[in-house]
């Protein structure tokens, strides 16, 4: 029979404690994985036990406190600390989100902080998202059209063409749909993933685009657009509340209509 077992380096061991200061009113364990390639030790998990009256309400405000006065070796990305930037992306208390909108009292319990699943990690908190934006520049994200713009203005579009984008152009890249999908997982090397799909269908339905047919033939392949099995965690766990399962099954609907 056949026997299974996790490479030995990949164990993520217990790690360091840093306890609360004294006096502490509310203090709560921040639990952070911890990987530093420079070494050739297992991952770890360190707490790190803070009081939230010294912080801000949010885990992004935590992990900042956790680098400014308790660890400066931790090591996370973060840019607008408002939900614009995407960079903050990460696995807190099981589920992928960005840590600058995701409330620390919202979380029972002690607060477990992962990168991003299944990447490669740099450091840290830090995953390789190298492939994801190779991926996303794959599907060509910028309006192609044969046609000249107007001498005096840019490309208009009506208001009903417009709205065809919400939903899609909120999109901030994150990364937390497609590390939370299974087909991701196992074939993200030929699967583009529910962010490169709902970027493909937001130039696809664009009025203003007219590569339509070559954008379609590039997706035309079992694996690039058809692994996606509509298992939904993509919609699940869209910080946003966008539905890239949705604009999957769009993109699906037009390589059907344009063989009718
Ligand atoms: S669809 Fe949502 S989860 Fe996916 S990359 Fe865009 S904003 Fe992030
Ligand atoms: S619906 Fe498709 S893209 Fe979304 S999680 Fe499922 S398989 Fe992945
Ligand atoms: S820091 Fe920009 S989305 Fe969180």
């Amino acid at each position: 029979m056949a026997e299974f077992s996790l490479p030995k380096n990949s164990r993520v061991t217990p790690g360091k404690t840093i306890e609360a200061a004294a006096g502490a009113k509310r203090a709560r364990k921040i639990r952070v994985y911890r990987y530093d390639p420079d070494t050739n030790a297992n991952p770890r998990l360190d707490t790190y036990e803070i009081d939230l009256d010294k912080c801000g309400p949010m885990v992004l405000d935590a992990i900042i406190y956790i680098k400014n006065a308790l660890d400066s070796t931790l090591a996370f990305r973060r840019s607008c600390r408002e939900g614009i930037c995407g960079s903050c992306a990460m696995n807190i208390d099981g589920t992928n989100t960005l840590a600058c909108t995701k409330a620390t009292e919202s979380i029972k319990g002690d607060v477990k902080i992962y990168p991003l699943p299944h990447l490669p990690v740099h450091k840290d908190l830090v995953p390789d998202l190298r492939h994801f934006y190779a991926q996303y520049a794959s599907i060509k994200p910028w309006l192609q059209s044969d046609s000249p713009p107007p001498p005096d203005r840019e490309r208009l579009q009506s208001k009903e063409d417009r709205e065809k984008l919400d939903g899609l152009y909120e999109c901030i890249l994150c990364a937390c749909c497609s590390t939370s999908c299974p087909s991701y997982w196992w074939n993200s090397d030929r699967y583009l993933g529910p962010a490169a799909l709902l970027q493909a269908y937001r130039w696809l339905i664009d009025s203003r685009d007219e590569a339509t047919g070559e954008r379609l033939d590039e997706l035309e392949d079992p694996f690039r657009l058809y692994r996606c099995h509509t298992i939904m965690n993509c919609a699940r766990t869209c910080p946003k509340g966008l539905n890239p399962a949705q604009a999957i099954a769009e993109v699906k609907k037009m390589m059907v209509q344009r063989t009718l």
